[in-house]
C-alpha cells in the first residue's frame, strides 16, 4: 500500500500546491466520515492491528496517533480511526476564528521528506470546533479511540491575556474531547513560545486545572467511568503541554517542575523546529530559507533527544507523546525506548500515505515480541 502511494499517488498529489492538496484530501476524508460505508471502506484498506495501551487513564487501541495540525477543524474525526490511528489530536484551535498567515505557507522539502509551515493557527475558532465535535457525538460517529484537542492562542490576544484565551477554548471544548494539549510551542504565532517560560505557563495551567476541576465536579457520576472520564478516579480531563525542540535542557526542566504542582498528565515532544539541517540537498536551499517550523525526517533526532531528556528528568513517571520525524516502526521504537509512551505522526502521512500507520503498528508488535508495552518505554535509557 505504501509502495503504491509513494510511486503512483504521491507524484500526482505533489504536482499540486501543498496546502491546496492538503485541503482537498482532508475534505475527501470529511466526506468519507459522513457515512459508515465511507469509514468501512477506509478500514478495509488501512485498519491497523490491535496493540492496546492504557495511558493517562485512557484506553488506546494502538499507540500511534495523528499529530495536531492535520485536521485543524475536526471535519474528519471518524476517518482517523478508520485509517488505523490509535488516537487523534484535532486543532490547533484558538478562541477566535482567524485566517492564519498569508499564502503560501506550507512547503515541501521532498529529498529530506520534510515540511516547512507557517500556517499561524488558521482555524474557525473554539465555538465552531465544539459544535462540530458535538455533532460527531450526536450522530453517533465518535470514533472508538481517544480524541484530543490542541489549544493555541489567538493572534489578536495579547500575551498577558493568554491564560483567558486558552481557558475560553478549554471550557468550550471540555465536554467534547478526551484530552487537551496546551500548545505554547508553535513558531508561527508571534511570541507564542515565550509562554513556555515557567511563570507564564504556570498561570495558564493553573487556570485550566481550576476550570477542569470545576467542570469535572459538575458532571453527574458515571457508574462505568469510560474513556473520557478518568484521571486518578476523577472526571478531570488529562492536560498535556507541547514543547518546542528548540528549548534548552534548562528550559525543559522548568516545564518539568510544573508537572506535579499543576497535575500535568503528560508532555508532547515535540512541535516543529525553527532550526534547519546543515547537510541538506542543494536544491533545498530556497525551501529551507522559508520562515516557519520544520517537521519530518530532519526533526527526528532532536525530538528523540528531547523525549529522552524529559523521560530522565521525570524519572519515567510522566507520559510523553513522542512526535517528530517518525516514519517507520524503527523510528517509533527509537522514541519508545527513549521514553515515549505514545507516538504521533504528521509528515510521514504526507510522504508515505496512510499505510504508514499500519506498518508502524505491525513493526511495533514485532519488536515487542509478546513483551509488555510498559517495559519497552524508556528501556534504551536504563
Ligand atoms: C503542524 N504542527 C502543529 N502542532 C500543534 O501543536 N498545533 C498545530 O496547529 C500544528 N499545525 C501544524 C501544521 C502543519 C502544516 C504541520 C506540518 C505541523 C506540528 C505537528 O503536530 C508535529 O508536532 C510536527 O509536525 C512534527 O511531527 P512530524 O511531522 O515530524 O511527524
Amino acid at each position: 500500500m505504501t509502495w503504491l502511494y509513494r510511486h503512483l499517488l504521491r507524484p500526482l498529489l505533489f504536482s499540486q500546491d501543498s496546502e491546496s492538496i492538503h485541503n482537498r484530501v482532508i475534505e475527501g476524508l470529511a466526506f468519507a466520515s459522513q457515512s459508515r460505508t465511507g469509514c468501512l471502506a477506509l478500514e478495509a484498506l488501512y485498519q491497523a492491528p490491535q496493540l492496546p495501551v492504557t495511558c493517562m487513564g485512557l484506553q488506546f487501541p494502538n499507540p500511534v496517533g495523528l499529530a495536531a495540525g492535520m485536521d485543524k477543524q475536526g471535519i474528519a474525526v471518524p476517518a482517523w480511526k478508520a485509517l488505523g490511528f490509535g488516537f487523534s489530536e484535532v486543532g490547533g484551535v484558538t478562541r477566535h476564528a482567524q485566517p492564519g498567515n498569508p499564502l503560501p505557507r506550507m512547503f515541501r522539502a521532498i529529498p529530506d521528506e520534510a515540511l516547512i509551515n507557517r500556517m499561524g493557527f488558521n482555524n474557525g475558532g473554539a465555538d465552531l470546533l465544539a459544535a462540530r465535535l458535538e455533532g460527531w457525538k450526536r450522530q453517533h460517529r465518535w470514533p472508538a479511540h481517544p480524541v484530543g484537542v490542541n489549544l493555541g492562542k489567538s493572534k489578536v490576544t495579547p500575551l498577558e491575556e493568554a491564560a483567558s484565551d486558552y481557558e475560553y477554548s478549554f471550557r468550550k471544548l471540555w465536554a467534547c474531547a478526551d484530552f487537551f494539549v496546551v500548545n505554547v510551542s508553535s513558531p508561527n504565532t508571534p511570541n507564542l513560545r515565550q509562554l513556555q517560560d515557567k511563570t507564564a505557563l504556570d498561570e495558564i495551567l493553573t487556570r485550566l486545572q481550576e476550570a477542569n476541576r470545576e467542570l469535572a465536579a459538575a458532571q453527574p457520576p458515571s457508574p462505568s467511568g469510560g474513556a473520557s472520564s478518568s484521571q486518578d478516579g476523577t472526571r478531570m480531563k488529562p492536560i498535556l503541554v507541547k514543547v518546542a525542540p528548540d528549548l534548552t535542557p534548562e528550559a525543559l526542566d522548568e516545564i518539568v517542575e510544573l508537572i506535579i504542582p499543576r497535575q500535568l498528565s503528560g508532555i508532547v515532544a515535540t512541535n516543529t523546529t525553527v532550526a534547519r539541517p546543515t547537510s541538506s540537498h542543494p536544491s533545498l536551499a530556497s525551501v529551507y530559507a522559508e520562515t516557519g517550523g520544520l517537521s519530518g525526517r530532519p526533526l527526528k533526532a532532536r525530538s528523540t533527544e528531547v523525549v529522552r531528556h524529559l523521560y530522565r528528568q521525570t524519572s519515567g513517571k510522566t507520559p510523553i507523546i513522542g512526535v517528530g520525524g517518525v516514519s517507520s516502526a524503527d523510528d517509533a521504537w527509537e522514541k519508545v525506548t527513549a521514553g515515549a509512551s505514545l507516538i504521533q505522526v504528521y509528515s510521514a502521512l504526507v510522504y508515505q500515505g496512510p499505510g504508514v500507520v499500519r506498518s508502524i503498528v505491525d513493526g511495533l508488535r514485532l519488536r515487542l515480541a509478546g513483551g509488555q508495552w510498559k517495559d519497552a518505554i524508556g528501556s534504551g535509557t536504563r
